[in-house]
Formats: structure tokens, sequence, C-alpha cells
């Protein structure tokens, strides 16, 4: 059983999805509800052209435990349903860990794609999330030597398979489809830009933070092309910054783009400036290659950084705004090689999952 639940989950689980199909495994898929709106969840299965889930849900829930609470009730019945040999679950959001919980307590496997990964910033709902899906999985995909050391120093009792990011499979399977079919470009104001996204919580839904990156947006060294959040446009709204961001001459904003205008957004930016994890990771794909500015105190991420794509810059509008332009400046020529693989995790993961199951 596969469970994806938000926006990313469905990116890199897509490549997952294709190699069961080639393999002729059969499986059931099921999206958990966390995200809900069409432009963060259908699109994108539309898009990736993955199956119409098995089992779909919406959970408009108000709260983080009732959010993680009412998918935990809803995965428990599937799982009941389904009896699974193995639950796959990808990431760190609260329907991962509910879906996991929801798994192991009816004594079903969960395989963790994407596992190991630690900001080792308590501040982040996010970092609770994988730990304990971490230490509840039968099996971790780790993407890096470096997530493998992260799970091996905390002695997780599942076994540990070092894959790379399925994430760079998606980016390898549709990057030439995006170049083909989106337009999003004819759209753009500007020639060159920065591409900039953000929505973590210990971010956005800190009124003082939120200010300083509007404030930076606008004011930045080169034009600004900012797809936004639904959880941060909520904040905008709330605290009357969306007009400041939105009438600013220097930023184009829209709504969440479809994953193939946002690869293309990706590919022909000048920089990234985000919060996002998966971005950080985009950014290193061979076909993408692009400086990333990570808008935290800390990244998961870390390969990136050693790599020389990821600089973590901090919350702050001054050291937002020196960082640009060090990046204009700078001749620093990016590898050509991801610290995240080579395109093929997805098949290494399925390939794990045919052996262990048939043990
Ligand atoms: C979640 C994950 C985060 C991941 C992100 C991907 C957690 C703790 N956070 O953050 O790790 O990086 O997804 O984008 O699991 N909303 C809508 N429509 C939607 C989805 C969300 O309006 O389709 C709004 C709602 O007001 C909702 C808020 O955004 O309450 C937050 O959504 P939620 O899924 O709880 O967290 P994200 O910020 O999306
Ligand atoms: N993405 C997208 N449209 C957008 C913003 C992001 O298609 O407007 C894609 C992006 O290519 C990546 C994923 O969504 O694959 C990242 O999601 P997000 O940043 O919301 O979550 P995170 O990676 O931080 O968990």
């Amino acid at each position: 059983m596969i469970v994806v639940g938000t926006r990313p989950e469905i990116v890199k689980m897509a490549p997952v999805i294709r190699a069961l199909e080639e393999k002729g495994l059969s499986y059931v898929f099921v999206h958990c509800g966390q995200h809900y709106d069409y432009n963060m969840s259908q699109s994108f299965i539309e898009e990736l052209e993955l199956p119409t889930p098995d089992y779909g849900f919406k959970v408009k829930a108000d709260s983080p435990g009732l959010q993680t609470g009412r998918i935990l009730s809803l995965i428990e019945g599937v799982v009941k349903k389904v009896e699974p040999k193995v639950v796959l679950v990808e990431g760190d959001t609260n329907g991962v860990l509910a879906s996991a919980l929801a798994s192991v307590k009816l004594g079903v496997q969960v395989g963790h794609v994407e596992a190991g990964l630690r900001s080792f910033d308590l501040r982040m709902p996010e970092e609770y999330n994988r730990r304990l899906v971490d230490h509840m999985s039968a099996f971790l995909f780790a993407p890096t030597e470096n997530a493998r050391g992260n799970l091996e120093r905390e002695g997780v009792w599942g076994k540990i398979f070092v894959t790379g990011n399925t994430v760079i499979d998606a980016v390898v399977q549709h990057l030439p489809i995006a170049e083909r079919k989106s337009s999003i470009l004819d759209k753009i104001r500007f020639e060159r830009f920065a591409l900039v996204t953000a929505h973590r919580a210990e971010n956005v839904d800190d009124h003082d933070v939120l200010e300083g990156f509007v404030e930076a947006f606008a004011e930045a060294p080169i034009p600004v092309v900012y797809p936004v959040h639904p959880r941060t446009e909520k904040r905008l709204r709330r605290w009357k910054m969306w007009e400041k961001l939105s009438l600013a001459e220097n930023v184009q904003v829209l709504g969440p783009v479809g994953y193939f205008d946002f690869l293309v957004l990706m590919k022909h930016c000048e920089m990234l400036v985000t919060d996002s994890g998966g971005l950080q990771e985009e950014a290193t794909a061979p076909s993408i290659r692009k400086p990333v500015l990570v808008i935290r105190l800390s990244t998961e991420r870390p390969e990136a950084v050693e790599a020389g794509f990821v600089k973590v810059v901090g919350v702050e509008k001054a050291g937002i705004l020196v960082a640009i332009e060090q990046v204009l400046k700078g001749k620093g020529r990016l590898p050509v090689v991801s610290p995240y693989g080579d395109g093929t995790a997805a098949q290494e993961i399925v390939k794990v999952v045919m052996e262990e199951i048939s043990k």
C-alpha cells in the first residue's frame, strides 16, 4: 500500500508507483487527504498520470492534533480492509506519522521513503514526525550515506537501504515533458528572476519573520516570482501583508503552480530562495542545477550544502538581501552530479520491497 497526503509526497511517490507498475507488483494507492485543494493535490495526480487513488480523503482540520488523529483513524480503516504486506510512506508530514502509526498498530510493516533526515531543529513539527516514523519502520530508505549515519546513531531497529532520493527520478522523468507542455514562462513578467517559496510553520506563522520576508522580496536586487502556498496566503491576508506583496513592482505573485510549471520555473530562474525541503534537492538535479538560499535557521539536507548548491541564510531581511547579492555576483560553478542520486532511487526501493516481502 502506498500512502500520500501532500504535494511533495505525490511528486516523490510517483516514480515508486511507476516502478511498481513496471514490475507488475500489485498495490493499493491511498491519498490520506492532508492536502485537499485541487491545486495542492489532484492536479499533481493528473499531471503525473497516477491512477485515481483507491481510497481518497479530504481532511480539513483546524489543528495538527485533529488532523493527525483523523488521518490515523481513516488509514486504520483502510489498512484493516486492504491487509497490505507493507505500507510505504514518504517524508515527514503529519499524514505520514498518522499513516505509519495506524499501520504498525495493526501489525503491518512500514517502509519509510526518505528516512534519516535530521534538522536537529526541535521547533519543526516535521523533525518529530520523521524521527518517530524512522523508529516505527521496518524498512528505511535513506537517500544518502549521511541519512544512514543519522539512523545508525539513533539505533533504529529496521533495515537501512541507501537509495538516493526519488525526487531526482521525478525530475529526470518529467522535466522533458514539462518543457514541452508548460507555457508558464509566457505569463512571467520578468526575463531574469529569483524563484521564491515559503511555507514552513516556524517561518510563516511568525508575524515578524513573514514581514521580513515580504520586505526582502519587495526590495530584492532581482525580480521575484513567488507561487504562494495556501498556508502562507492565509497568514499574509490575516496580517494585511498581502497587498504590499502583490502590489510590489519587483514581485510577481502566483497561486500554487502545477508541477510542470514549477519545474520550468526552476529550470529558468537565476536562483531559488526558499524554506522548502524538496526544492533543496530538486535544485541539485543535473538538468536544473541552481543555487538555493534557504531562508531558515537549519536544514536537514546538509549534502546539498556540502555540494555547494545550498546556503542556509537565516530569516532576517538584511541577511537574505546580502545573500541574494552574493549569488548575483558569484561565478562559482555548481557540480554536475547530484548528491541525491542519479534518478534510479524508486527502482532500488521497489527491488528491496519485492525481495523483502517474498522472504
Ligand atoms: C505540510 C507539511 C510540511 C510540508 C508541506 C508541503 C506537516 C506538519 N507539514 O505543511 O512538512 O512541507 O505540507 O507543502 O505535516 N491548506 C489549504 N489547502 C490545502 C492544504 C493546506 O488551504 O490543500 C491550508 C489550510 O489552512 C491548512 C494550512 O494550509 O490548515 C496548513 O496545511 P497543512 O497540511 O497542515 O500544513 P502545510 O503548511 O501544508
Ligand atoms: N511545487 C509545485 N508548485 C509550487 C511549489 C512547489 O509543483 O507552486 C513542487 C516542487 O517542485 C516540489 C514540491 O512541490 O516537488 C515541494 O513541495 P513543498 O515545498 O510544498 O514541500 P516540502 O518539499 O517543503 O515538503
